[in-house]
Order: structure tokens, then C-alpha cells, then sequence
């Protein structure tokens, strides 16, 4: 990462062409810690090449793990001599998904030390629903200087029913449960496309997960897991920042190598705005020709509208004609992005913290901002492509830990944007 970096696009030209999605990021997160629990090599393709990726390699490797891992390649992991149980603080801060280290490693010895997660601060983000859901199993779990210290002789299958659908929670809880003697059924589980991904994986190791994609998951436990070669699904929410982006600029752009169905939340939404979206088999094109009209958005967990395309989503609707209003429900202190929309131009007020009424302006202008998170980057990286002028993008770093390779693929749809570190 470095401050001095900054991106700098120079907005206003329709993106037009097609383009290849990358691997799912919050798959592949679960997915990398997860092979700590097969007694075998792990082979994953279709990994994208990102910041958080690097980091999980970097962890892998520090608790002794074997890892063959060329960006943009597959990932080759050995865990066999990976003896480990310790993530400290460095690495840990270094992305959310650190946390799966405790549920991988507690199946995997019986014994997690790792410290709490980083990742974006878009809330509060508490990891009780975990800690709930690791000690339903049997493990003793402290939280001490910053630690989340997890310890079990044994792990037993049980019932348990999370207080929210969490993402996060459900993966880790289902890592450890992997190992666990006995069935366990999560209830109230998330059902995010990551999800399923990461049970069919576990699945091609010899695991027993059903229901994954439904909100009840069951997991009989076995004592030992077996290697897999394992293809990563597609990125819903880079498909999604770039059928925004296309949507935006008044383009044409066909996303290929997607899943469209993971996609029906925004691409409804796109239709309601007076779009045309197009899905084909793995491809799903967007066209911008009319006029758009204002909508409503409320953040849902799947299958409803993805919280992660909320940011991008509101830069679009900054000049749409009449008033749109997006609903954040899932993360209390996720409209960073405004104040930065708002310095180019948008008019967007937010009501009590969790919604944002965006009043649409005929035209954004380019002008220095500042990303915050990964997806108000994405937001930016939008406005940026669709305001006059040019927009300078401080901290773009940010971006890299989510989406592959960015300024080439929107370069390749005829976008202007380059990165340039000053001295
Ligand atoms: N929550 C709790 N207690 C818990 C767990 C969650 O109160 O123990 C709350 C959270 O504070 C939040 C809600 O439940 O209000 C949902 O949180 P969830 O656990 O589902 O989110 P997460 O696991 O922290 C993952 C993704 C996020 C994505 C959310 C929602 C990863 C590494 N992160 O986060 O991705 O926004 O699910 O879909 O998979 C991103 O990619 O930019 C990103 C932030």
C-alpha cells in the first residue's frame, strides 16, 4: 500500500466492449484458510489476482503451510506441516477474513490464537456470533488483549441459531463444524453465493454440508479431509461494480464469466431504472440508451440487494433526474463515499445514518477524492468515469484488496485512467 499513490481518470466517455469478471473475493478468502482442514495438498483455481489473497498467502505460510502460488495462476497449498495456530496482529489487521483462521484452526488442532480482524471499518462489525457459535461446539474461547484465543480437546456437533444472518459467521462456524464429531445445523444461516461456493469445496474434500444457498445448514463432521482440485465462482460484485460502470456511462458492455442469477437484485433494479440488461449463459450485457429513472434501494442479505454494491450503486444514481433513495441496512457507517460524491458535484443527503436521498445533478466533475473502504473506492472509480474532467483518487490501495487488475479492464472498455505515484 502507499499514500503517495493516486489513480487518475478522466471521466465523461461511455464504456463500451466486453470483459472477463476474475475470481469471487469473498469466496476465495474463505476458501484459502479452509484448506488448513484437508490432510492433503489443495489445488484452487480462478483465484483473483488481489491485496487480500496476498495477505491469506502470507498467513498460510506463517503458520507453516506449503504454498505454490503465482498471481493469476493456481494456488497449490500443503498443509501438512502446517503447525501453527498463532495469527497476530500484523497480519491479521491486514484483512477482515482473517477470522476464518480461527474456525480452519480449531478444526484443524483443536487451538486458534488469532488476533481480531482489520478489514474495512464500515461498522462495527462484532464477531460474537462466531464466538457464539465456536464455544456451541465445545471450544473454550477468551477475547484477551486484542486475541481471540480458542481451545477444544474436542468439538462436538450441535444446534445452533445465529441472532442475524452473518456472512462471516456462518462460514467459520462451518469450517470448524467440518471437524466436529457428530451433525451440527446451523440456523438463520447467510446464504450468499460464497457460501455455497465454500460447502462445495469443503464437499470436494470428502466433507458432509447440506443446505448450503438455504437458510438452514447441516454438517455431519469428519475426522479427516482429503486433497481437491477446486475452481473459484465468479465475483458478483465485481460484475456488478462493472455492470454499474457501464450503466453509468450510458455504455455497452458485456460481463463474461459471471453467474447472472447471482446478479437478479441489481439487474431488476438496472430494468426498473429503464436499462437493458441481457443475460446469456455466463455473460450479462448492459445497455444505457434512454433516459434513467429514480428507485428506491434497501441493502438485503442474498438474495437481496448486495450491501458491497450499495457505494457503487449511489454513484450512479448521483444524475439520475428526480430523487433515488438507497437504504443501508446491514452496516451502520457504510456512506463514507458521500462526502466524496458530494465534492464532485452529487447532491446526496444522508437521514439518520442509514439513508441516503440522492437528488440527481445533470453532470458530476471531476475532483480530488479520497477512498475509505474497498467499495466507496469502487463508488469513486464510478463517478469518476462518469464526471467532466479528471478525477485524481487518493489511496487506491484500497481498491486493489477487491478487484483484479481494475484500470486495465475498464482501459480495454475504452475508459481513460491511469495510476501515478508522485514523489
Ligand atoms: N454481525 C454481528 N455479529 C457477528 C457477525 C455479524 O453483529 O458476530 C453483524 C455485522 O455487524 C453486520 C451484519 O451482522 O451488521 C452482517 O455482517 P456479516 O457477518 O454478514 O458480514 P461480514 O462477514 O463481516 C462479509 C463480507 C463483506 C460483506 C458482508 C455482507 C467477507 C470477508 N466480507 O462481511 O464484504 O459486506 O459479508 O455481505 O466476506 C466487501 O467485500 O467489501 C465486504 C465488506
Amino acid at each position: 500500500m502507499s499514500g503517495k499513490e493516486r489513480m487518475l481518470i478522466t471521466g465523461g466517455q461511455p464504456l463500451q466492449g466486453e470483459v472477463r469478471v476474475s475470481g469471487g473475493k469473498n469466496a476465495s478468502v474463505a476458501l484459502i484458510p479452509a484448506t488448513l482442514l484437508s490432510d492433503e495438498p489443495c489445488v484452487i483455481e480462478n483465484l483473483p489476482d488481489i491485496d487480500d489473497v496476498h495477505a491469506l498467502v502470507d498467513i498460510l505460510r506463517s503458520l507453516g503451510a506449503e504454498v505454490d502460488y503465482q498471481p493469476g495462476a493456481q494456488m497449490r497449498v500443503d498443509p501438512r506441516h502446517a503447525d501453527g495456530y498463532t495469527v497476530g496482529y500484523e497480519d491479521a489487521q491486514r484483512l477482515r477474513a482473517s477470522y476464518y483462521f480461527i474456525g480452519a484452526l480449531l478444526g484443524r488442532r483443536g487451538k486458534a490464537h488469532v488476533s481480531t480482524p482489520g478489514g474495512c471499518r464500515i461498522g462495527q462489525r462484532p464477531i460474537d456470533q462466531h464466538l457464539k457459535g465456536f464455544r456451541a461446539l465445545g471450544a473454550e474461547v477468551e477475547e484477551r488483549s486484542g486475541m481471540v484465543q480458542a481451545e477444544a480437546d474436542r468439538l462436538v456437533g450441535n444446534v445452533i441459531s445465529f441472532d442475524m444472518a452473518t456472512v462471516g459467521g456462518t462460514i467459520n462456524v462451518m469450517l470448524a463444524a467440518c471437524k466436529a464429531e457428530g451433525q451440527t445445523t446451523l440456523i438463520n444461516a447467510a446464504k450468499e453465493p460464497h457460501i455455497v461456493d465454500l460447502a462445495n469445496f469443503l464437499n470436494s474434500m470428502g466433507a458432509t454440508i447440506r443446505g448450503a444457498g438455504t437458510d438452514v445448514i447441516r454438517i455431519t463432521g469428519h475426522p479427516r479431509l482429503h486433497g481437491t482440485v477446486y475452481q473459484v465462482i465468479p465475483d458478483q460484485i465485481e460484475t456488478g461494480t462493472l455492470m454499474i460502470a457501464a450503466a453509468a456511462t450510458h455504455g455497452d458492455v458485456t460481463v463474461h464469466d459471471c453467474i447472472p442469477i447471482h446478479m437478479d437484485a441489481l439487474s431488476v433494479k438496472l430494468l426498473e431504472m429503464g436499462m437493458m440488461v441481457t443475460a446469456t449463459g455466463d455473460s450479462i450485457r448492459v445497455r444505457s440508451t434512454g433516459p434513467q429513472r429514480s428507485v428506491k434501494v434497501t441493502t438485503q442479505v442474498y438474495p437481496g440487494f448486495p450491501t458491497d454494491l450499495q457505494q457503487p450503486m449511489c454513484a450512479l444514481l448521483t444524475t439520475v433526474p428526480g430523487t433515488s433513495r438507497v437504504e443501508e441496512t446491514i452496516f451502520e457507517s457504510r456512506f463514507r463515499h458521500v462526502d466524496e460524491l458530494n465534492r464532485m458535484g452529487a447532491n446526496i443527503t444522508v437521514i439518520e445514518q442509514r439513508t441516503a436521498l440522492i437528488t440527481g445533478v445533470p453532470e458530476l466533475y471531476g475532483a480530488p477524492v479520497t477512498v475509505t473502504d474497498l467499495r466507496a473506492g469502487a463508488a469513486l472509480l464510478v463517478a469518476g468515469l462518469m464526471a467532466r474532467g479528471q478525477t485524481e483518487i487518493y489511496e487506491p490501495w484500497y481498491i486493489d484488496r477487491g478487484y483484479e487488475h481494475i484500470e486495465e479492464k475498464l482501459r480495454s472498455l475504452g475508459a481513460t485512467i491511469r495510476r501515478e505515484v508522485s514523489q
